[in-house]
């Protein structure tokens, strides 16, 4: 890539953000998703941070201004108003109705999260803030703090009542939707009841096969009944919910995120007592981790919690390990042997030698469809991240070199790209991709 090509796409990145800036805060994309979706949100204000900081600070601003009450930050923020085209809308969940938690909020929200790559991207922020702009930025981010920590609390402890280091997840669109991680145990829920509905995904994107079926849909409609049914209350959710997951990427990203906290307490003048709390989640975050290790596998395991069984299955997600940063040496060499070969990177047919988000031996592999294969940007941003961190530059730099080509190779950022073509899938012009190929593509400080 040259310079020149690096310019090029720079400027069409920034102009996907642009095109998708609803004012203070980002549209997830202008065609599926027309709201501020939370970890949407993370990645997008690095991206603005090479632009303008202080817009990135913004756009979490906004984002934090829907946190609950609990210190959850909700998956999507309605902020384009019902009257935008996306379902299932606010009515759906209802929440300000059913729990005081979500009440006096700027804006409806959904009852469910996705994993917190908040810290990280006000981490990146302070990076990239320029000396004139720094009492400024820093003074946005020692108001941002608390919230930071309160939302870090949420998930260690409503979502993590065991003290196990393990974030519960409560929904397929806590992170990655129709994953095969999470086959079985919707296969569980026996007779999903949800109420009539019109999906608009499909129809939006013109090719249901890459987005998650009507039998998905079902189940995942149903959860959320059952969720506004208990009233989106944790210990409800754990007495009598069917689907929770202790997810380890989630769970990684906590970990990677209560690092980056960590070094946040520094520059918004965090207390002891913040200090040693975050200091506590992260190391039971890497406890929890390393007991769901498994060596035979060089992966760690999901483990869904109503079954009492692990989920052992060949997904981006058993690289959590290394998107915790953490991994000791025996994983770390044995997670980076596997994620080089044929399993996942180092596989013939692949175009690049990027992260698919399910391996192409698994038997549930579908190249086009969703987080069943393909590659999604933001996650090889989140090991490209890793692994400079874990000191692996070389790796990092051809994960770099590779996710910059297949963008500039399919000419759109689009949210997905098919692993053996390159080809790019799902809606169009997301933002969250244009933000990672404006921090891949910026010129060295
Ligand atoms: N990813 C989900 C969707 O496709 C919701 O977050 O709509």
């Amino acid at each position: 890539m040259t310079a020149g090509t690096d310019v090029a796409l720079r400027d069409q990145a920034a102009a996907v953000l642009r095109g998708n800036d609803a004012g203070g805060w980002t549209k997830a994309s202008p065609l599926l998703y027309p709201h501020q979706w939370s970890w949407d949100s993370a990645f997008i204000a690095i991206g603005w941070a090479h632009l303008d900081v202080r817009r990135a600070m913004t756009e979490l601003e906004q984002l934090f201004a829907a946190q609950w009450s609990t210190g959850m930050v909700p998956h999507i923020v309605f902020r384009a108003g019902r009257g935008a085209r996306y379902f299932p809308g606010p009515e759906w969940w209802d929440c300000a109705a059913v729990t005081p938690a979500a009440r006096g909020l700027p804006a409806q929200t959904t009852g469910i999260c996705q994993p917190p790559v908040h810290a990280l991207a006000v981490r990146r922020i302070w990076q990239l803030t320029p000396p004139r702009l720094r009492p400024e930025i820093r003074a946005r981010i020692q108001a941002l703090f608390p919230r930071l920590v309160h939302w870090h609390r949420y998930l260690a402890t409503g979502r993590d009542p065991e003290e196990s280091g393990l974030v519960t997840a409560y929904h397929p669109w806590e992170g990655t939707d129709n994953s095969p991680r999470w086959d079985r145990a919707l296969a569980r829920i026996e007779a999903p009841r949800p109420g009539p509905y019109t999906r608009l995904d499909t129809s939006e994107l013109g090719d249901p096969a890459q987005r998650p079926t009507d039998w998905d849909y079902d189940r995942y409609l149903w959860l959320v009944e059952l969720l506004r049914e208990y009233r989106y209350d944790d210990e409800q959710i754990h007495r009598h919910y069917p689907f929770q997951i202790k997810d380890v990427f989630f769970s990684a990203v906590l970990v990677a995120a209560n690092a980056a906290l960590l070094d946040l307490a520094g520059v918004a003048g965090g207390g002891d007592g913040d200090r040693a709390e975050v200091a506590g989640w992260l190391d039971r975050g890497r406890a929890g981790l390393t007991r769901q290790f498994d060596a035979g596998s060089g992966l760690c395991a999901d483990y869904d919690v109503r079954a009492g069984e692990q989920i052992r299955l060949r997904t981006f997600a058993g690289f959590a390990p290394l998107f915790a940063r953490t991994a000791d040496g025996g994983q770390r060499a044995a997670q980076l042997r596997l994620l080089d070969s044929a399993d996942f990177c180092g596989n013939p047919r692949l175009r690049w030698p990027l992260l698919p988000s399910t391996s192409p031996a698994e038997p549930a592999f579908e190249p086009h469809n969703y987080w069943r294969g393909p590659v999604w940007p933001v996650i090889d941003w989140l090991l490209w991240q890793s692994l400079i961190e874990l000191g692996c530059a070389d790796r990092a730099a051809g994960l770099r070199r590779d996710s910059l080509a297949q963008v500039t190779g399919a000419g759109e950022f689009n949210e997905y790209f098919d692993p053996f073509t390159g080809a790019p899938l799902g809606s169009p012009r997301q933002s969250w991709t244009a933000a990672v190929v404006l921090d891949w593509a910026a010129p060295p400080p």
